[in-house]
Formats: C-alpha cells, sequence, structure tokens
C-alpha cells in the first residue's frame, strides 16, 4: 500500500500496529546457573528478540518477591527481584530494547500485593496503624464475612483470619497475596507514584494484572443472587473501577506515549468499551477470556472437558469480538500465555505428525485476525505442553493448592491431574528450548521446573538453519503483517460461517482483499467461499504445495489475495 493510501487510515496508533511477544523471565534464559532465568539472560538473547521481527515486548513480573505466585506478589514495586538481577541490570535491558526499536510493556499488579510488602507487614500490626487502610479487613466482632471465593486458597476461602488483630483480611488469590484497598485514595496515590516511576525510567506501557477487579463494595455482602455460580463477574463489577481507571488515565497514563492492555476477567462484548473506548479515556486495550476458556468447567479450576467446545463457538467467539470494535476501541488476541497451556495442545494437535503444522496454522490466526497480537514465548519453537502425571513436578501455586482442596473436598483427583495435562499453567511456563544441550541450554543448574523432554528435537538452534521451521514461518508472518496494512485495520468478515473445520475470513482494505482459511483438523476439509478462486493469488502458507481450490490438507493455513 502506498504512503497516501496509508495516511488515509483513521486513528493509527503504533500500539494497534505491534506485534507484542511475551517472556515468562523465570523461563527465558539464566545467566548464572541459579536454575531461574533472569534479566542478563534476556539481555543475552535481545539479538535473538529483534530477530522475530516484534515490537513490543511484555515481562512479566520482575520486582522483588517471595514468589507465592511467581512475582505476582510484589514485596517491593521498585526494586528488582534478587533473583532475576539489579536496576542496573533492568536500565542495561531497556536500553538494549530501545537501542534495537523493541518497546518495553512491564506488568502492573496492584489488585494486591505481597503480605511480605512493607505496607501490609504495617497493615497487620495493629488496627490503627496509618497503613491499616490500605487493605481490607473485616474485625471478628462483626462476625464470619460473607463468603468471598479465592483462586488460589487451600480452601477456597478469599479470607484469611490473622491472629494479631483477631481480624480477616481479603485475598482474591494465595493467602499471600493480600487485596489492596483501592476506595483508599492514599493507596491510589502511592500507586500512581509507582507507576510514573517507570515511565520515567522510559518504559512503554503497562499490563495490568487482573485491573477489572481494582473496585470492591467494602460492606462485604453477602454475593446477590445474579452472581451465584460467577463470582468472577461479581469481582469484575465493582462500582467504582470506571471512577479509579479514569483517574488514573488523568493523573498518569496521559502524560506519556505509552500503551495499556488490561487482563480483563469479566470483560464481556457488552462492557468492554467502557474500558478500552477512546472517549472514555481509561485504557487501550483489555483481553477477554471468552475464547480461552471454552471447554474449562468451570474455569476457576481450569477443569477440561474436551468435548466441550466447538470451532463453531471458537469462530463464533473471536468474531463477535471483533465486532465490538468496528467503530471504537481496539481489540486484542492470544492463544497462549503464562496463565495458559502451550498453544499447539490447547488449540491444534502436538503429534509429531501435526505439531509444526498446527503451530504454523494457529500463528497464521494470529497474525491475521484485527487486533493486536500477544504472542508468547516459545510458540514460535511450537513447544508443546509437559504434561505432568503427578502433583510433585508442579511448581504453580494454582494446581498444588487446587489438588490440596479436590483431596480435602473428597473430590476427583485423577479427573484434576488428567485435565491439568492440557490446561495447567506449568505447561506454559517450562523453561526456553535453546538447543539440544542439557537443559535445552537454559541453564547450567538445576532448572526451577523440568524441561520438557522434547527439546532434543524442538528447539530454536534446530529451527534457525531450517527454512521452513515454525521459527521462521513466524519470522515471515510478523514481517508479513507489518507490511501489509490490510491485516491490521481492514475489515474482518466471517466465510462460510457453519463449517465445523475451516476458519474462513476475508479481510479488506481500500480495495484490497485477502482471504485467510484456516483448517482446524487433522482431516482434509473443504470450504464454500462463494469467491472465484481462480482469480486468487497465493500469497502465504503453512504447505509447500499450498492449496488453492478451496480443499485444505490437514491443519493448513493460506493466505490468498484477491
Ligand atoms: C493473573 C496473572 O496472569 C496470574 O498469573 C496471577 O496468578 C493472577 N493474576 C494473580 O496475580
Amino acid at each position: 500500500m502506498n504512503e497516501t493510501k496509508k495516511n488515509l487510515i483513521p486513528n493509527r496508533k503504533w500500539w494497534k500496529e505491534a506485534v507484542v511477544y511475551q517472556i515468562y523471565p523465570r523461563s527465558f534464559k539464566d545467566s548464572d546457573g541459579d536454575g531461574i532465568g533472569d534479566l542478563r539472560g534476556i539481555i543475552s538473547k535481545l539479538d535473538y528478540i529483534k530477530s522475530l521481527g516484534i515490537d513490543v515486548v511484555w515481562l512479566n513480573p520482575i520486582f522483588a518477591s517471595p514468589n507465592d505466585d511467581n512475582g505476582y506478589d510484589i514485596s517491593d514495586y521498585q526494586t528488582i527481584m534478587k533473583e532475576f538481577g539489579t536496576m542496573e541490570d533492568f536500565d542495561e535491558m531497556l536500553a538494549g530494547m530501545h537501542e534495537r526499536g523493541i518497546k518495553l510493556v512491564l506488568d502492573l499488579v496492584v489488585n494486591h500485593s505481597s503480605d511480605e510488602h512493607k505496607w501490609f507487614k504495617q497493615s497487620r500490626s495493629s488496627r490503627k496503624n496509618p497503613y491499616r487502610n490500605y487493605y481490607h479487613w473485616w474485625d471478628e466482632e462483626k462476625g464470619k464475612p460473607a463468603k468471598r471465593w479465592s483462586f488460589f486458597d487451600v480452601n477456597g476461602d478469599a479470607w484469611k483470619y490473622d491472629k494479631a488483630t483477631k481480624s480477616y483480611y481479603l485475598h482474591y488469590f494465595s493467602e499471600k497475596q493480600p487485596d489492596l484497598n483501592w476506595e483508599n485514595p492514599k493507596v491510589r496515590e502511592e500507586i500512581y507514584k509507582m507507576m510514573r516511576f517507570w515511565f520515567d525510567k522510559g518504559i512503554d506501557g503497562f499490563r495490568m494484572d487482573v485491573i477489572t477487579f481494582i473496585s470492591k463494595d467494602t460492606t462485604f455482602p453477602e454475593l446477590p443472587e445474579k452472581y451465584h455460580g460467577n463470582f468472577i463477574q461479581y469481582y469484575a463489577e465493582g462500582e467504582r473501577r470506571h471512577e479509579y481507571l479514569q483517574e488514573m488515565n488523568r493523573k498518569v497514563l496521559s502524560w506519556y506515549d505509552i500503551m495499556t492492555v488490561a487482563e480483563g476477567p469479566g470483560t464481556t462484548t457488552e462492557n468492554v468499551l467502557e474500558y478500552v473506548a477512546e472517549d472514555r479515556p481509561e485504557l487501550n486495550m483489555a483481553y477477554h477470556f471468552e475464547a480461552i476458556d471454552l471447554g474449562l468447567q468451570p474455569p476457576e479450576r481450569r477443569l477440561l472437558d474436551p468435548n466441550g467446545w466447538s470451532l463453531i463457538d471458537f469462530k463464533n467467539v473471536y468474531s463477535k469480538w471483533d465486532a465490538v470494535f468496528a467503530e471504537k476501541g481496539w481489540g486484542t488476541i492470544y492463544l497462549g500465555n503464562h496463565d495458559q497451556p502451550r498453544m499447539v495442545t490447547r488449540w491444534g494437535n502436538d503429534a509429531p505428525e501435526f505439531r509444526e503444522l498446527s503451530s504454523k496454522m494457529l500463528t497464521t490466526f494470529l497474525m491475521t485476525m484485527r487486533a493486536t497480537p500477544y504472542y508468547y514465548f516459545g510458540d514460535e519453537l511450537g513447544m508443546t505442553n509437559i504434561k505432568f502425571d503427578k502433583i510433585e513436578d508442579y511448581r504453580d501455586i494454582m494446581t498444588i493448592n487446587l489438588h490440596k482442596l479436590i483431596e480435602k473436598e473428597g473430590g476427583d483427583i485423577e479427573q484434576l491431574i488428567e485435565s491439568h495435562k492440557i490446561s495447567g499453567r506449568d505447561n506454559g511456563r517450562t523453561p526456553f528450548q535453546w538447543d539440544d544441550t542439557a537443559n535445552a541450554g537454559f541453564t547450567s543448574g538445576e532448572p526451577w521446573l523440568k524441561v520438557n523432554p522434547n527439546y532434543e528435537t524442538i528447539n530454536a538452534e534446530l529451527q534457525e538453519i531450517d527454512e521452513n521451521s515454525t521459527l521462521n514461518y513466524f519470522r515471515n508472518i510478523v514481517k508479513y503483517r507489518k507490511d501489509n496494512p490490510v491485516l491490521i485495520y481492514g475489515k474482518y468478515t466471517l466465510v462460510d460461517k457453519d463449517n465445523p473445520n475451516v476458519y474462513a475470513f476475508t479481510r479488506e482494505l481500500y480495495g484490497k482483499k485477502l482471504l485467510v482459511l484456516l483448517n482446524f483438523t487433522e482431516k482434509e476439509s473443504s470450504v464454500k467461499t462463494y469467491l472465484d478462486l481462480s482469480r486468487a493469488k497465493f500469497l502465504l502458507g503453512n504447505y509447500p504445495n499450498p492449496s488453492v481450490n478451496g480443499t485444505l490438507k490437514p491443519f493448513e493455513a493460506v493466505i490468498l489475495e484477491f
């Protein structure tokens, strides 16, 4: 597309045109042999990151933390986690990214802190302490507070009794993650000050952890009837959430050229614009769970019903979410992250004959939708779930505590173990597979989580030299997206919507029209496009001999131009 046409595109923004690459620092590259990835490890791999062609790196939390939940429990927001390095390492890493034209987004975890944060230590020390109201307390004399569910608690209980002051405190996640009290203006000011500290250092944005949960009804009533069975929705509908995000925007975000993305549990197509419409203004983007949770019953336990979703459901969800942003706001798209299994295992097929094909097909999906792609490290290699068969191998507090909870309830442990082979979070957290040396070249020590034994055949070094590897496919398609604004801004139209095997859609912008065909199955499958395919030009695909007649080979992906 020529420059004049590009200039016609309304509301262009760098973060709409970006491809975000998410790195889980604990598992990327260890530089000092302690078995835990670190910032110097990332620094040593900046050229690799640059070679992918991505624009933005999102790093999971790198701040001081006792690591009850791998850094999502922060004890000091302005210090680097000691396992990860120092502030000097951070500055060097940021400079190294910026020199290479890569932006950096950090994780903002402010629904809760660690119980080892100095605010909480003060807060729990006495009912009269000035920090008392930084957290949510319920005094014992008022009786037991109304039930709140905790994601990671061994009893599923979000209220923890604290002997020192004879009160309960609230923790939606583990008992070492007490919820901050956003209703207290001092807490908000402290958070804004800390955000400015990082922006003034030059970071380019924040991904905001469970930001939809920050506002709470501090009378803590019984859950209203309409939320029974759906406490996530209740947590996400706190009355003052938008007031707080607008305040944050006014006082901090609007002063910088940065991007923001909400982790958005509880966002729906009906309410998402309240977070991301330009005229609010609050945040730039949000990511939802409607598609990624298909088949999880119930989502908070990550128990998977393998027949609980179909490609038709999947297409409907993504098409519905595309439509929301037709006039306002902007979407996101992802199929994996540190809370999810490996995308090829969950949405493709990780058997040797289909692993590469289905990885490439899923990558094609992510890079051709009208939304900013968030691509998870290791997916470019087609890394797969490790599928632990014993609880002792897990390191994730979520799986470990669910196991304890289900054991206590006398529930079905076998079902948990089997389900978590597909859905457990540690599957996406195993160390990055650099080469075929010991521990996949990730560490010279003992890795904090087992390395997937398939590293001997699935690793970056091997894929570098193979021009047809999933790694090189990723590089090509990233470049292709960036060179073709139709893939970023073009109108999306679902084609052959009732086709149970093929996801087909067109993208159109100023006279350019592309057709994307994705076979999500192991079988040859046909699609009815009602387009004259004989006129189409083949652009990109995952087979050496692409199908251009509407009948696709197993897991085939093709992009055609009209
Ligand atoms: C969402 C994060 O992505 C997840 O990893 C974490 O455990 C919870 N929020 C709690 O911070």
